[in-house]
């Protein structure tokens, strides 16, 4: 037992689920993409359930084979969370958006506008996005790794420069004296670097929370722990291991305090792929119905996890004890432990491959327990502030996380029985902050 809470949040994606035939579901209208309707049920539903916020992933491209599978992304996730933002009155509101492809006064504009409509519920996840489909549909090659750094550099502190522009208490309104703005409190910035630039003032007040919260995701390399120590309240991570994610979790805190920030001030977010379901062969039932045709593919991937070459024709069974004992799971790939752990069970390797064992995050399938008993492990092992969700199909497996083992969470202490704030910030438990950090010096790459 703790005194201190976990924060859950959830990704949004495309109406369907994180499962590639997530669409396919009988449950499931197929035409979900283009439904704000079903995105705002299911916001309202984790809204229930107390997450801290929605997060809408964000890759601007049609990247994949989708002649069967969906899009992955939601149509657009500036104008989808507005309009999720009207409909509901606690959960956080995160889009991603690209310093790589964005100007740093739309970002600064668009995300502050989100944060006032919402009554301070919005976030920014600041990414440097690398990937050339989405560069080819701005029509620009992929910048280098330090110039793609040093523009996230530069709109981060015009963004947090232009949020501040307006002064706390610029905004008189005073019907009787006929002053509107004291305009000495709304003033330009002036900032140009040597890539992107603006001048401001922007003409936003601040909400609510002051100003968005802004968040880190991906790999903890040197460029990105210098943006996120600087700028982010939350870091999220793709780790597959208590260990890693509590080494991981040090290196972001480290980050914040090497910029002259509390180590406290960033929460570290692990991912987690839910499938809720009343048994684990249930589950992985349900899993290996809505993964598709994939799961066949990733055979070799698993092979090479696990140190030896698989055959097709051991799909439905597990791996022999001379196999087991021969097994060497790859260095350069942390899923490779998880995975052989999963095997040594003794499931098929179909089965080992249904519980995740190659997907983007760790992965738990069956009753409520499981997927509590995960959570608090890594909770209370101190390798995460919070967990950010993806489940498996948005139409029944949001409400069953939240009817099935939020109720469990909330038993063991170890999760909020009520929201703590209607801000973002408050749900979070991090600071409050109004233009750019005064303890924050400094803004080029290290
Ligand atoms: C949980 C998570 C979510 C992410 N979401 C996005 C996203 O929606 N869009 C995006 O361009 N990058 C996203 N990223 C970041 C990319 O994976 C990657 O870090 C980024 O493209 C920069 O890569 P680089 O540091 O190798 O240049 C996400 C990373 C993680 C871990």
């Amino acid at each position: 037992m703790t005194d201190k809470h976990m924060i859950l949040g959830m990704a949004l994606t495309d109406g369907y689920g994180v499962l590639k035939n997530a669409w396919r579901a009988p449950q499931v209208d197929p035409g979900n993409y283009t439904s704000i309707e079903a995105n705002i049920r299911y916001a309202q539903s984790a809204e229930r359930g107390r997450f801290a916020f929605l997060f809408a992933l964000d890759f601007a491209a049609v990247r994949a084979d989708v002649e069967h599978t969906y899009l992955g992304n939601i149509i657009e996730p500036m104008i989808g969370l507005a309009a999720i933002s009207q409909a509901t009155s606690h959960i956080g509101l995160v889009a991603t958006g690209s310093t790589t492809f964005q100007e740093p006064f739309n970002h600064a504009r668009q995300f502050k506008a989100l944060d006032v409509l919402s009554h301070g519920r919005a976030g920014w996840n600041a990414v440097t996005t690398s990937d050339p489909a989405v560069a080819a549909n701005y029509g620009k090659p992929v910048a280098g790794r330090a110039e793609r750094y040093q523009r996230a550099h530069e709109s981060l502190q015009i963004v947090e420069a232009l949020w501040g522009s307006w002064e706390k208490d610029a905004w008189i309104k005073d019907q009787q004296t006929g002053r509107f703005i004291d305009s000495s409190k709304l003033q330009p910035i002036n900032l140009h670097g040597e890539h992107v630039g603006s001048r401001g003032p922007l003409g936003i007040p601040p909400s609510e929370q002051g100003q968005p919260v802004i968040f880190s995701s991906g790999g903890p390399s040197p460029h990105l722990l210098s943006i996120a120590g600087r700028h982010a309240s939350v870091f999220i991570a793709e780790v597959w291991s208590i260990e890693q994610a509590r080494a991981q979790r040090e290196l972001v805190r480290r980050a914040a305090q090497d910029a002259g920030r509390d180590p406290d001030d960033i929460k570290y977010f692990a991912g987690l792929m839910t499938t809720v379901a009343p048994s684990v062969r249930e589950g992985l039932d349900r899993r290996i119905t809505y993964i598709g045709e994939t799961l066949e593919a990733q055979l070799p991937h698993l092979g090479s996890l696990l140190g030896m070459p698989l055959d097709r024709t051991q799909l439905d069974r597990p791996l022999t004890p001379g196999q087991l004992s021969a097994a060497r799971p790859s260095p350069m790939d942390p899923r490779s432990e998880p995975a052989l752990k999963i095997a040594q069970h003794g499931w098929s390797l179909r089965d080992v491959l249904a519980h995740g064992a190659i997907d983007y995050h760790p992965v738990t399938v069956g009753p409520p327990s499981v997927h509590a008993d995960h959570l608090q492990e890594w909770f209370e092992a101190g390798a995460v502030d919070g967990f950010w969700l993806l489940p498996d199909i948005y139409e029944d497996g949001v409400d069953a996380f939240v009817d099935e083992v939020v109720p469990l969470l909330v038993q063991r202490g170890i999760y909020p029985a009520e929201y703590a704030g209607k801000t973002l910030r408050e749900n979070l438990g991090v600071p409050e902050q109004y233009g750019p950090d005064p303890r924050v010096t400094g803004g080029t790459q290290d």
